[in-house]
């Protein structure tokens, strides 16, 4: 895992995502040797595409809690949801709230002059319409199309609700925007966003010329995988590696904002 480190921001953070209930030791290290004032955790913190029966994905993926209670003791921790994320329900949303984080699911919190808001990924959206149809008997029932990444390439399939994102622009503060899928920055990037920061791209998996292949979201040679884009938004290729693709000129990533 390699540490980027970007400068020229009025706070320091620690942009992780996409972790996908991998082993967290050598990021947490790293946290620690660091020290930033805020961790930020972008989404897709579990991995799979759907909870085994109704056992809560929390019991089956062990790393996930103790993750986030050990970022929380490092420094205020903030968590937005991506698309994996999908398979956290209301009482699954407490639990991690309990661990100490702050859970951002599209809302804003104010701190020492900062706006930070979490975008919720579409998928968690849709999905949550979805299971307001059911009849609410078992606890995460399952469509015909499971809404996971491997069946959605372009980013209007799965909208995020970006209708609160008005009343956060005008707050007054530096305004720091955690969005899972780097692919809705043009759907947001006229509101008011100092720095925009994501993950899900996993760095276009393969790159060649520092251009990334493919990325769920946008299709072969995706325009936001991994650096700054505009100046203000920033995206990581992520913690780890989740497929049978290898990364290939492709390093795993823990990126601080200083
Ligand atoms: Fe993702």
């Amino acid at each position: 895992m390699k540490e980027t480190i970007y400068h020229g921001f009025p706070t320091s953070l620690a942009l992780l995502t996409d972790l996908h209930n991998a082993d967290p030791t050598p990021v947490l290290s790293s946290l620690r040797a660091h020290s930033p004032s805020l961790i930020c955790v972008v989404g897709d913190i579990l991995h799979g595409r759907q909870p085994e029966g109704d056992v809560s994905p929390l019991e089956t993926q062990k790393n996930v809690l103790p993750f986030l209670s050990s970022c929380a003791s490092i420094a205020p921790t903030f968590v937005s949801l991506g698309n994996h994320e999908w398979m956290l329900d209301s009482a699954d949303l407490e639990t991690v709230a309990n661990t100490g984080v702050t859970v951002l699911d599209n809302r804003w919190v104010e701190k020492d002059g900062l706006i930070l808001g979490g975008l919720t990924s579409g998928h968690v959206t849709d999905y949550r319409r979805f299971k307001a149809g059911t009849d609410g008997t078992v606890r995460y029932p399952q469509r015909q199309s499971p809404p996971g990444i491997r069946v959605t390439v372009t980013p209007s399939e799965h909208k995020p609700d970006i209708s609160w994102l008005a009343e956060y622009s005008a707050q007054r503060g530096f305004h720091i925007l955690m969005t899972h899928h780097p692919e809705y920055w043009p759907m947001i990037r006229d509101q008011q966003i100092d720095l925009a920061i994501s993950g899900h791209a996993h760095g276009g998996q393969i790159r060649l010329l520092n251009h990334g292949l493919w990325s769920p979201g946008q299709g072969w040679w995706p325009k936001y995988t991994k650096g700054v884009y505009e100046g203000r938004m920033i995206v990581s290729a992520g913690l780890t590696n989740t497929t049978w693709v290898p990364r290939i000129g492709n390093s795993t990533e823990l990126v601080y904002v200083e």
